[in-house]
C-alpha cells in the first residue's frame, strides 16, 4: 500500500489563526482561533493581528495535531498561506512553517489563499463525503478582501475572468454594517437581521461595470447618504427599520454578484458554478445560487459553512494537490501581500 499523505496546513493571512491536518484529502482536524480584539475598531488592525497570531499559533497547531490523533513525525509536508494578506500576519505562519519543516526534515508548500478558498470544495470529510465540482467550473470567490470570477479547469489551473475594481463584496457588507452601528465583521449580522426584513423596502443604485468586473464603492456611497438623510429626519430610523435596511442592502449586494455570474455562465457555457470565501456563507447568496439549478439548469456547489471563512483545511487541501504534483518551495520563500489567483 502506498504511503499516506499527511499535510499540516497553516493559515494566518488576516485575523484568524488556523491549523489543520488532512490525510489523503480527508480532514482530520481544522482548528480556528478567531481574533476578537478587532471588533471594537470596526476592522482588522494589522499590528494587533500579527501579535495575536504569535500568541495563538503554537496552541492552535498543537490542538490540530492532537485532535487529528497523529504523531508529528507522520506529517509529510507543511503547507502555509504565502499571500495575499497582511504581511505581518502572513510572516507568523510562514516562519512557523519553515522552522517546523526544518526541524522535522520535511518539505514546505506555499499556498495562494485565493486558490485555497476555491479548492476548499475538494476537502473530504472523515467519512469520505464531499460535494466536489466537476471540471471545468466557474467559481465566484467572495471574501473580505476579494471578489473574483475564476474559471477552474484542473486542480491547480485557474483563470481570472473578472474581479472588483474597488471594494470587495465582504467589505460592502462590513462597511454597510459599520454605518448601521454594527460591530466588525458585520456581514454575518446583516445576514441575521435580513432574515426578518423585507428587501423591497429600500432600493439602492446598481453599478454599471463592463464585462465580468465588479464595483461596490458606489453602493457604499449611496447607502451612506441614504442613512444620513433618513437619520436626519428620524434619529431612530436605523433601530426602527434595521431588519428591512439589512434585507435591502443584502439583496442589492447579492443581486450584483448573481448577475455577473449569470453573465460568466453565458459567455463560457460552463454550467458548473461554485461559490467560495467568507461571503459564500451568506444565506441569500446560497439560496439564490441554489435556485439556478432549477431555473437555469446549473449544477451548483455551495461549501460547507466551516470552509467558507478563513480556515487551514483549505490550505492543507491545496497543499495536498501541490504535493501530488511535487510543487514544493524553498526555505528562502517570502510572504506576498498581493498575489494574483
Ligand atoms: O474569506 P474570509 O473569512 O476572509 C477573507 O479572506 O477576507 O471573509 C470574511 C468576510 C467578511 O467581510 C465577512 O463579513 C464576510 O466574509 N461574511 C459574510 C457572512 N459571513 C462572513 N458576509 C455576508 N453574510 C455572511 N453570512
Ligand atoms: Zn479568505
Amino acid at each position: 500500500m502506498s504511503k499516506s499523505i499527511i499535510i499540516l496546513g497553516i493559515e494566518s493571512s488576516c485575523d484568524d489563526t488556523s491549523a489543520a491536518i488532512i490525510k489523503n484529502g480527508r480532514v482530520l482536524s481544522n482548528i480556528i482561533s478567531s481574533q476578537k480584539v478587532h471588533e471594537q475598531y470596526g476592522g482588522v488592525v494589522p499590528e494587533l493581528a500579527s501579535r495575536a497570531h504569535q500568541k495563538n499559533i503554537i496552541p492552535v497547531i498543537n490542538q490540530a495535531i492532537k485532535k487529528a490523533k497523529i504523531n508529528k513525525n507522520q506529517i509529510s509536508a507543511v503547507a502555509f498561506t504565502r499571500g495575499p494578506g497582511l504581511l505581518g500576519s502572513l510572516l507568523v505562519g510562514i516562519s512557523f512553517a519553515k522552522s517546523f519543516a526544518l526541524a522535522m526534515n520535511i518539505p514546505i508548500i506555499d499556498v495562494n489563499h485565493m486558490q485555497a478558498h476555491i479548492l476548499a470544495h475538494f476537502i473530504k470529510e472523515i467519512d469520505g463525503k464531499s460535494n466536489s465540482p466537476n471540471f471545468p467550473f466557474l467559481c465566484l470567490t467572495v471574501s473580505g478582501g476579494h471578489t473574483q470570477i475564476v474559471k477552474v479547469t484542473e486542480y491547480l489551473n485557474f483563470e481570472l475572468m473578472g474581479e472588483t475594481l474597488d471594494d470587495a463584496a465582504g467589505e460592502a457588507f462590513d462597511k454597510s454594517a459599520k454605518l448601521l452601528g454594527l460591530p466588525y465583521p458585520g456581514g454575518p449580522l446583516i445576514d441575521k437581521y435580513a432574515k426578518d426584513g423585507n428587501h423591497k423596502t429600500f432600493s439602492f443604485g446598481e453599478p454599471k461595470v463592463d464585462g465580468l468586473n465588479f464595483s461596490f464603492s458606489g453602493l457604499k456611497t449611496s447607502i451612506l447618504y441614504f442613512i444620513k438623510n433618513k437619520t436626519k429626519q428620524n434619529p431612530n430610523f436605523i433601530t426602527e427599520n434595521l431588519n428591512d435596511i439589512c434585507a435591502s442592502i443584502q439583496h442589492s449586494i447579492v443581486n450584483i454578484l448573481i448577475k455577473k455570474i449569470e453573465k460568466a455562465v453565458k459567455e463560457t457555457n460552463i454550467y458548473n458554478v461554485a461559490i467560495a470565501g467568507g461571503v459564500s456563507a451568506n444565506s441569500e447568496l446560497r439560496k439564490q445560487l441554489k435556485s439556478k439549478e432549477d431555473s437555469h439548469n446549473w449544477k451548483t456547489y455551495i461549501p460547507n459553512f466551516s470552509y467558507c471563512t478563513d480556515n487551514a483545511a483549505m490550505i492543507a487541501i491545496t497543499g495536498h494537490y501541490k504535493y501530488l504534483n511535487n510543487q514544493f518551495c524553498d526555505q528562502k520563500i517570502t510572504a506576498k501581500a498581493r498575489l494574483s489567483v
